[in-house]
């Protein structure tokens, strides 16, 4: 279809850092005013679809999604942070006769065309050559491939994955069970070969990599691969704990598809379950499964409160009461002896004993965290730090190889990275997601270190947001009540407000988290007499100095 210009709003509706969304013949346009100019663009995100004129626009011409911390350039609709899987449209937009007026092709205006096409195209790649391997095909390489393409990179790229299926949605799989992998894929196998030129090798396993060659080995040794350039990007392997049971057939750890299959092919109404942990993942199953009418439904965990290392005991205490007020029976401050087989069927748990206590059992799921899947990089000449993490500089490179090696880069859950100051390896798809950016941008020449606030996000009864870093917190300040499941919790370390979280205050922490970037975030004091993170001026023009 042709472009349209219509006037969407009068000149003075739209102030310097002001964003509304718009109709626009049968869609719908976000325009956002900095200083003396007006833009325009898609007007919803291209993750879960959230209107972006309810998120947060600052003066540096970022908009912040309201709900998972997505980012868009605001004058060209490319991707700034994940988890934004497409890039948005971007519209001309100007003022004439009083009115703002936008020329768009009205088929972009509608929410189901909301993703902009990869401005890429199967003619700019160079189909040999070593290219770049990434091995692991989860959040980071993902992303990775996007911002290769996106940056201009024209080598090959193969993306290696032991998963049978392109990139998943993997935080879904615990909010939803969804046990269709092409329901929970990004982008199709083929939209990968003819649209960003990947070769995707899944279902195939690097059992070890030669560093001396650039080369990785597959399953064993049936193949191989050379590259150029090496992203490791392997995520986590659930842990088990080494109690008596463990490995009993209806034991089940949390993290792909299949394993969502197991569960949901054993949660139904009457059976009774068991879960061993109580953080994120878990109590995201429990918050799925307690619709399902099961007979009983058990945590064990080690803490007085579920979430209470991250969130704190306030907002534990909080979550705590909504998942009983489901039918949820919590075990906390204890750890499992034992699990039991069934006499009928010794391959089966029958119980989990805690406390001397028997908790009946028709399934058991352990969500007591992962290890970075790095056991096959042993005798690589890549140097693992106890617990199996891979260290990185702030580009992301591996900093312990060999003599000579080099082209090797590590992100996502394996990495251990510098943020804040610290060394830290994070468990966070955007994380992951962002490691993939920054990496792809380096790879395709122009080095980018990784400089972003981490975000995640959890489904529990009503939508938890966070942002920061706050291992080793010394006070909460909470406003609202996390028991209504309506609260903002600001983590404090050191006298600084290091992260934020909450529920049913979008978009508090996509504030926050710019905020946190820019170095404006409210001391603790501040906050305590009562400052409004939403009231500090980051979008308009004049607040531009500050922000230089
Ligand atoms: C169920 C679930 C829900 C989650 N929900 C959230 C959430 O809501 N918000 C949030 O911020 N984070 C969430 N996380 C965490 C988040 O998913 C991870 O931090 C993120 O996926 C890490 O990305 P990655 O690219 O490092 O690894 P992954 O996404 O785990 O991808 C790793 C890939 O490497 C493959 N692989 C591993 N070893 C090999 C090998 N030797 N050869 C070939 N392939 C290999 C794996 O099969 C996989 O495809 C969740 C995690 C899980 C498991
Ligand atoms: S909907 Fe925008 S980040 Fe998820």
């Amino acid at each position: 279809m042709a472009a349209k210009s219509i006037a969407v709003l009068d000149e003075h509706e739209l102030k310097d850092g002001q964003m509304k969304q718009v109709d626009f013949d049968k869609g719908k346009v976000l325009v956002a005013r900095l200083g003396d100019k007006i833009h325009a663009t898609s007007a919803f995100c291209t993750h879960y679809g959230a209107p972006l004129a309810k998120g947060v626009l600052t003066a540096d011409a970022r908009i912040v999604c309201p709900w998972h911390g997505a980012c868009f350039n605001l004058c060209n609709g490319d991707i700034e942070d994940a988890p934004a899987p497409s890039p948005i449209h971007s519209f001309k937009a100007y003022i004439a006769d009083g009115k703002i007026h936008v020329s768009a092709n009205p088929d972009f205006t509608l929410k189901e065309n909301l993703a902009r096409p990869p401005k890429l195209s199967t003619a700019g790649f160079d189909a040999v050559g070593k290219g770049t391997v990434i091995i692991g095909g989860g959040s980071g390489a993902f992303q990775a491939v996007e911002s290769l393409r996106e940056h201009g990179y024209k080598y090959p790229i193969t993306v290696v994955s032991k998963e049978p299926h392109a990139p998943i949605d993997r935080t879904k799989l615990s909010k939803a069970l969804i046990t269709d992998a092409s329901k929970l894929e990004w982008k199709t196998p083929a939209d990968l070969k003819i649209k960003y030129g990947v070769n995707l090798r899944a279902g195939v396993t690097v059992t070890s990599v030669e560093l001396q060659d650039r080369r990785v080995i597959l399953d064993n040794g049936k193949d191989n691969i050379v590259y150029d350039k090496l992203v490791i990007a392997p995520g986590g392997t659930p842990r088990k704990l080494p109690i008596p049971g463990a490995d009993l057939e209806n034991v089940y750890t949390f993290r792909g598809v299949s394993d969502a299959q197991k569960i949901d092919g054993v949660a139904l109404e009457g059976k009774k379950a068991v879960f061993i942990g109580s953080s994120f993942i878990s109590m995201e199953l429990v918050t799925v499964l307690s619709k399902r009418k099961l007979a009983s439904i058990d945590v064990i965990g080690m803490e007085e409160y579920p979430f209470e290392v991250v969130l704190g005991k306030q907002v534990g205490a909080g979550l705590k009461k909504f998942h009983e007020s489901q039918g949820v029976k919590f075990h906390m401050q204890t750890q499992v002896e034992k699990i039991v087989p069934r006499e009928d069927n010794p391959s089966l748990a029958e119980s989990v004993v805690v406390n001397g206590e028997a908790l009946p059992a028709d399934f058991v799921v352990m969500g007591v965290g992962v290890a970075p899947a790095t056991e096959f990089l042993k005798g690589s000449g890549i140097e693992l730090e106890k617990g199996g993490g891979i260290e990185v500089d702030e580009c992301l490179r591996v900093t312990k190889l060999p003599a000579n090696v080099e082209g090797v880069f590590a992100i996502g859950d394996v990495a251990i990275y510098p943020q804040a100051g610290e060394l830290v390896r994070i468990e966070h798809w955007n994380v992951a997601g962002n490691h993939g950016r920054a990496v792809g941008k380096t790879i395709a020449g122009q080095p980018q270190p990784f400089v972003k606030t981490p975000v995640f996000w959890s489904a529990q009864g009503q939508q938890l947001r966070y942002c920061g870093y706050a291992a080793g917190h010394d006070d909460v300040i909470i406003k609202g009540d996390p028991g209504e499941m309506k609260f903002v919790a600001y983590y404090v370390k050191q006298g600084k407000v290091v992260a934020v979280a909450s529920m049913q205050n979008d978009p508090v922490v996509s504030a926050a988290s710019e905020l946190l970037r820019l170095g404006l975030m409210p001391s603790p004091n501040e906050i305590k007499a009562g400052k409004d993170l939403l009231a500090v001026d980051v979008s308009s023009v004049s607040s531009l100095p500050k922000i230089a």
